[in-house]
């Protein structure tokens, strides 16, 4: 008997959901993130986990987010109360709905940092900083900006203003019709790219870097950050898909919406990578040059090619453009319970949770200037910190505890009921969030803690 919408709003269309949760998904983590820990974890080997934890982990638990938040209709908090009631469940099982909140704040404070560097790459490559450029000058020209304070936390700021403006005016009134033409555009210059890359004489090294699946150089460590990286590229474990799934249309298919989000976010970042690394092969970089490796190959390929200003000014202007419509979707859970809970305005709560995410992310802001060296866990900043710990520990818990609420405490008839699938298909999809993704997720924390 769950409700027909939410109070926040809904999607007009199932594809509307599919564009707005891709959006979600799509984002820095995809351009930025992707190319630079597959990396500096040995490229191939690492890639390989990282499809096996998309397509086995990843697509199930999308599932059960969706039609957990489409059951509840309400934020995650108020949506995991409600089932866990219905369901006479452990009121621990809450928690899924409070560390996602806290995840959200966490992920936020250190995405909008570097959404800010993107930004803050607009202008650059508008004023033709990297016409010509060497890989010196690019290497450079990123430290330079990093390294000081001000910069970072004003484009920070920036971007962060821009965020709460677009959650301020609700779901469907900002967010759905910006997804409809970003998103296409941003694949379209991400193909462009991919070309350009193509023409160098590196593309097969940077094709083999990243497709030769060679297993040997894994270790634990690295499939831990695999899995870290399949959740956060999905937008998995704190509740933000379930917040999409909230404002889904009754009639809609889950399975389906949710194979063709993971195959867009996997193409994605995939074509990232082949944009990327020739261009790391063809200029002598290190693929393992961590948080920096977008911010210096990409513009020094724009330096390069004809054409380069207007494309480069337009791709950065895409990334930030994907990176807010992923931000929106790490405020919406905290922000609709503010909504439910307080009945704060959205404008207000919006500007709550941006201000608190912001305050936060000073830290990550700092991080590559003047607290370089303050280290929380060894030798790593505090973004460092904050992306290990969301991505590598909470985003993989959270995802377990909503499969394992899904596949075992939930009425199951509720998920026949929600996914509509052949009963062939909801076996599959029950063994998986019941046994494989738990599994999965409990044997390489296991092995990385202890191993
Ligand atoms: N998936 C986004 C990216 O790849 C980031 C993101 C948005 C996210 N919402 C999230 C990550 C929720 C984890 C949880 O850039």
């Amino acid at each position: 008997m769950s409700s027909s919408e939410s109070m926040h709003g809904m999607w007009s269309s199932r594809l509307m959901f599919i564009l707005a949760a891709a959006g979600s998904a799509v984002g820095l983590g995809n351009i930025w993130r992707f190319p630079y820990v597959a990396g500096e974890n040995g490229g191939g080997a690492f890639v390989l986990v990282y499809l096996v934890c998309i397509f086995l982990i990843g697509i199930p638990i999308l599932m059960s987010e969706v039609l957990l938040g489409r059951e509840g209709r309400q934020s995650p908090i108020n949506t995991m109360q409600v089932l866990v009631e219905r369901s006479s469940a452990h009121k621990l099982w809450n928690v899924i709905g409070w560390m996602g909140a806290a995840a959200g704040f966490m992920i936020l404070s250190f995405y909008a940092v570097i959404a800010g560097w993107a930004m803050s790459y607009v202008k650059s490559l508008a004023d033709g900083t990297f016409v010509a450029a060497t890989a010196e000058v690019a290497n450079n020209e990123f430290n330079s900006f990093v390294g000081d304070p001000y910069q970072v936390v004003m484009w920070h700021g920036i971007f962060m203003v821009l965020t709460i403006f677009i959650v301020g005016r609700g779901v469907s009134e900002g967010l759905e019709k910006a997804v409809k033409y970003l998103m296409p555009a941003l694949f379209f210059l991400l193909l462009v790219l991919v070309g350009y890359s193509a023409t160098t004489s590196h593309f097969g090294e940077g094709l083999e870097f990243l497709f030769s699946f060679n297993v040997d150089k894994l270790d634990g460590n690295s499939v831990l950050i695999a899995m870290g990286q399949a959740f956060f590229t999905l937008s998995l474990g704190m509740g933000a898909i379930m917040t999409y799934g909230a404002y889904m249309p009754r009639n809609a298919s889950i399975a389906g919406s949710a194979t063709i989000i993971a195959l867009l976010d996997t193409a994605v970042a995939l074509l990232a990578g082949m944009a990327v690394f020739p261009l790391v092969f063809a200029n002598g970089l290190e693929s393992s040059s961590g948080p920096g490796l977008m911010f210096v190959t990409l513009p020094l390929a724009f330096g390069q090619m004809s054409g380069g200003v207007i494309f480069g000014t337009l791709f950065f202007l895409l990334v930030t453009f994907a990176a807010i419509t992923s931000a929106i979707s790490l405020m919406e859970p905290a922000l609709s319970w503010l909504i439910e809970h307080l009945r704060v305005s959205r404008v207000r709560g919006a500007i709550l949770v941006g201000g608190v995410a912001w305050i936060l992310g000073l830290g990550s802001a700092f991080s590559t200037n003047i607290w370089s060296e303050l280290y929380i866990l060894p030798q790593m900043t505090i973004f460092d910190t904050f992306d290990y710990v969301s991505n590598n520990i909470m985003l993989p818990v959270g995802g377990m505890l909503i499969a394992l609420f899904a596949g075992w405490v939930v009425d199951q008839k509720v998920c026949e009921e929600q996914l509509q699938l052949s009963p062939g298909q909801f076996t599959i999809w029950q063994t998986l969030v019941r046994f494989v993704a738990p599994a999965a997720v409990g044997v390489v924390f296991f092995v990385t803690l202890f191993g």
